[in-house]
């Protein structure tokens, strides 16, 4: 993310639908021929166009009026393919290919620092703890990508709530997995690890702001951040952090992964914005993934077009400063 600008991902990762169906058979045949040596139960892990098959579990959501109308959600396929996850590497490929070393059961996540107890929530009653609604919003990434996800999970205050923050605590953090042994590429690629995010109290507890299960109605794939992760989608894609195991209450701003690797090019508040330009690259318009050539690029929205819901939280304030 820091390391590229859009410019310089080769166009491997930019191609068209001929050239991409062809290194997923390369791919697949890659895997075949390590079959023997890794086991049946890894190879149905392995990218390939098995893969993005849609799981038979499924989620039970209830429709929202949170729902961003009028778009097009892109295919389970380029959204369970094309991710950033640094703790299984730095492509675009590297989650679908890697994560299947993660373990989401059992999970919890633990609550701390300002609240009137620390509590642990274990993953099944989280996922019980409100009805799931099936939210779809636009996602744009800091790399002037973006696609439109079906998510499933219910409003993050509502969590909020049931952890009884105290009333000094001012931001949230989200810290993720550190676990070098399912996350091998935490060894290597040179940030700070757990990866960590951050908000105002005020942002966590917007309406929009999701505590995220699932998408397409069934369980996160893992190189989408299993079996937890937050969702903002008026902000860079960055804030969601994925996989979560502890939220922190705190009085003053949070470090957060990539403020601290590049404090000029990602500020805390990285709301999606066309007039303030990344240092190495233009944010007016944006690559939609998957989308025909005629609509794949698109001018980007202030806010990421949720300004209506979400304006107001920063009235007052200078956000080229605080950007
Ligand atoms: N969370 C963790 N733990 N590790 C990461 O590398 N990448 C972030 C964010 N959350 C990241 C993460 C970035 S840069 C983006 S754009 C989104 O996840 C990508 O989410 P997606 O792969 O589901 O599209």
């Amino acid at each position: 993310m820091l390391i590229r600008k859009p410019s310089d991902i080769p166009s491997s990762e930019i191609t068209a639908q001929a050239d991409y169906m062809d290194r997923r058979k390369f791919m697949a045949g890659a895997a075949a021929l390590g079959a023997a040596a890794l086991g049946a139960e890894r190879l149905s892990n392995i990218a390939s166009p098995q893969q993005a098959v849609q799981a038979d579990t499924k989620l039970t959501t209830i429709p929202s009026k949170y729902s961003t109308t009028g778009v097009t959600p892109t295919s389970f396929q380029d959204i369970t393919t094309y991710n950033n996850f640094y703790e299984f590497g730095t492509e675009k490929s590297d989650p679908a290919r890697n994560a299947w070393r993660l373990q989401t059961s059992p999970w919890s996540i633990k609550v701390d620092g300002l609240v009137k107890q620390k509590k642990t929530f274990d993953i099944d009653a989280l996922m019980k703890l409100r009805p799931m609604e099936e939210r779809v919003y636009r996602h744009r990434c800091v790399e002037a990508w973006s696609m439109v996800i079906p998510w499933a999970g219910y409003s993050l205050s509502e969590f909020i709530k049931a952890c009884e923050p105290l009333s000094n605590a001012r931001y949230v953090q989200f810290l993720s997995l550190d676990n070098p042994k399912e996350e091998p590429w935490i060894k290597s690629v040179d940030l700070h690890w757990p990866y960590s995010e951050g908000l105002r109290m005020d942002e966590a507890m917007n309406p929009l702001t999701l505590l995220t299960f699932g998408l397409y109605g069934q369980p996160l794939p893992k190189q989408d951040g299993a079996p937890v992760r937050v969702v903002l989608p008026w902000k860079y894609g960055f804030k969601s952090a994925k996989s979560i195991v502890e939220v922190r209450f705190v009085k003053d701003q949070p470090r957060t992964t990539w403020n601290e690797s590049a404090p000029n090019e990602y500020g805390f508040y990285s709301n999606v914005n066309p007039n303030v330009d990344h240092p190495r690259w233009s944010q007016k318009y944006e690559r939609v993934i998957g989308a025909p050539f005629w609509k794949a690029r698109q001018p980007t929205l202030m806010f990421n077009g949720y300004g209506d819901q979400v304006a107001s939280l920063y009235q007052g304030m200078d956000l080229r400063k605080n950007f």
